[in-house]
This record gives C-alpha cells, structure tokens and sequence, in this order.
C-alpha cells in the first residue's frame, strides 16, 4: 500500500471510489495497530505514509511532482494517522502537563528541563562518539539525522506565514542565519550536504534512501513537519523550535571532538561549529522574543508550548536510544555504499 500511496501522490492518477475504500479501511488499520497497539511494523509504515505525505507537500513541480497531493483522499489519510497519532501523544505527555511553573518562571524551568533530559547530552552516544566510534558509526548516526538537518530551514520559513510583529522579525532572523545572510555557500544546508558529499552520502539521501531511516527519526522529523504544515499548531512547534536551539549547542560539540578525532578538517566541519554559535542566540531569542511574550498575552497556551518541548525532547531520545544500540552493536552496515542503487 506505501508505493500505492507513493503513486497517488505523484502519479497522474484518477482516484476511483474503490481507491478511496481501500486507502481509508488500510490507514485505519495501521493507525490503530500503530498508535493504539504499539505495534512496531505498523508504527514504521504509518511514519513512513506521514513522511511521503509531508515530502510531497514541500516537493517543487520541476524536480518531483505531486499532483495529487491536495486530493481530499490524501487529506483524510494524513488525517487518520495524525488523528491517532496526537492522541496517544497527548496521554503519553499529560502527565508533564499537570505541573507548570508560573509565567515568570517560564524560562529557567525550560532550560533546566532541557538540560536535564536524558536525550541531550547526557545520554552515552554523545561521549561514545565523541571518544570512541569509527568513521563508518559517526556517518551512520549522522546519515540519521539527515531528514531533519537538510528541512530545519524549510520548516523555520514554514512558520512564517500569518505571524506579524516581533515574533515574525525573530523568525526571519532565523531563517536569514538558515540561508547563510543571502551567502550561498553558507547556506546550513549547503554547508551540511560538503560533509554528505565527502562521507559519500548523496544530499537528497533522506528522500532517495529513505527506505534506510530508522523508525525514530521519521517520528522526529514528522514532528517538526506535521506541525509546521498546520498552523493550528504553530504554538507546539515553537515549543519544539525552542527546545532544538537549546540543545543543540552541547552535543554538537560532541560531534566536532568526534570528527575531529577522526581526521574531519575544520573546513568539513563548518556546519557543525556554526550551529555551536548561533543556536544560542537562536534560543534565547525564541525564549525571550516570541515564547514569552506569547505566554504573557495568553498563559493558557503553556501547555501546548510544554507538549512541544516534551514531545520534542522524548522523540530525540528515542532516536538516540535507537542509534546508540544499532551503532555500538554494528547491527547495520554502517560503510553501506549509497552509490549502489
Ligand atoms: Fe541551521
Ligand atoms: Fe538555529
């Protein structure tokens, strides 16, 4: 049924009433195996359709159509997953919900939940790979977190539309620093696609080698975009926006011990050390510019900022447990050859 759906959005395809049936009866199914369940195959499959759906929306005319992708069927479909899929996010993280800190305590309350969650920089794959891992482990690790990397930009100018003001001001900011301030071979995605290239990994490697993405990383970067696609949303994205910026800084400087340990020149690192400097400015900025002044005009809406935080914080942990098991166990080829396909 994936390269069905995967047909449907890009193929110029006359959706039929069986289509529809049958598109409606699957989804529902993994759906419910996936989110209700726990079932680990359906919850893959499920992230996968989320994933092509979402693509499919940032995809340009000229490089991959998707002709189909405003279909009411292929709404319904998104729908189905995301339906389920929030829900069993919002039991998950309720619980996180029940104790929130007054207004003004708002910002140190974040930057200590943040630091102090085991995802960031306390959990062992950072020092492992700082200290210990090979070449071909720290490219499987960073092969994983390629989806997210090479569309942070994208997503950043996907929270643009609609918000006017200071928040919008720092935003485009963001954005600027994401497109290199208008220099192209500055541009975050650029600098990033110099260290795929070198460690043989194509740019377009999350869309052409997808089918290698840990589960994990496809619940993480379908966070981001499933939010990022919704405006009704925008408030839990900027808690998920705000959680990345604060902690990205820590562990890439475990990363650039890594690398270079390894032999990586500064030049092949440049990705790296920029996120080490302007992730800071980036958090406090959206902490002390947009987070906070939302809250003093409506502090009901901590708890939707609080649900991004923890989701955002929980999906990287996951990620990492998972990448810390495949990596230190070699339970992949992690010098797999991207060329042969
Ligand atoms: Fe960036
Ligand atoms: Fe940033």
């Amino acid at each position: 049924m994936l390269n069905h759906l995967y047909s449907l959005i890009h193929e110029p395809i006359k959706i039929t009433h069986q289509d529809r049936d049958s598109f409606i009866n699957w989804s529902s199914a993994v759906a419910q195996r996936a989110f209700i369940e726990n079932d680990q195959d359906a919850k893959l499959e499920a992230q996968r359709a989320l994933y092509n759906l979402y693509l499919g929306r940032l995809a340009v005319p000229w490089e991959k159509r998707a002709i189909n992708v405003n279909h009411p069927l292929l709404t319904e479909i998104q729908f189905i997953f995301e339906q389920s899929w929030y829900e069993a996010e919002r039991l998950k993280h309720e619980p996180k919900l029940q104790s929130l800190p007054q207004v003004e305590d708002f910002p140190s309350w974040v930057q200590d939940y943040a630091s102090n969650h085991y995802s960031n920089d306390l959990h062992p794959i950072f020092p492992f790979l700082a200290k210990e891992a090979s070449l071909g482990q720290m490219r499987e690790f960073f092969f994983q977190e390629t989806p997210l990397e090479m569309l942070f930009g994208d997503i950043v100018g996907l929270m643009l539309p609609g918000l006017y003001g200071l928040p919008k001001m720092e935003l485009v900011r963001n954005y600027w620093d994401e497109v290199g301030c208008g220099v192209e071979n500055r541009v975050h995605r650029n600098l990033r696609s110099q260290l795929m290239q070198y460690l043989g990994i194509p740019a377009d490697a999350y869309i052409s080698h997808a089918d290698l993405l840990i589960c994990e990383e496809l619940e993480l970067i379908n966070l981001y975009l499933g939010l990022a696609l919704n405006r009704e949303k925008l408030t839990q994205l900027i808690g998920v926006m705000l959680t990345t910026e604060l902690v990205i800084p820590g562990q890439f400087n475990y990363l650039i011990e890594g690398w270079k340990r390894l032999g990586i020149s500064d030049a092949m690192l440049a990705y790296h050390m920029e996120h080490t400097t302007v992730d800071e400015v980036h958090a406090q900025d959206l902490l002390y510019r947009i987070v906070m002044p939302i809250l003093k005009d409506a502090p009901h809406l901590m708890s939707d900022i609080v649900m991004g935080v923890s989701r955002r914080l929980d999906a990287s942990g996951a990620v990492r447990d998972k990448l810390y098991d495949r990596i230190c166990n070699l339970s992949v080829d992690v010098n797999r050859n991207y060329a042969l396909r």
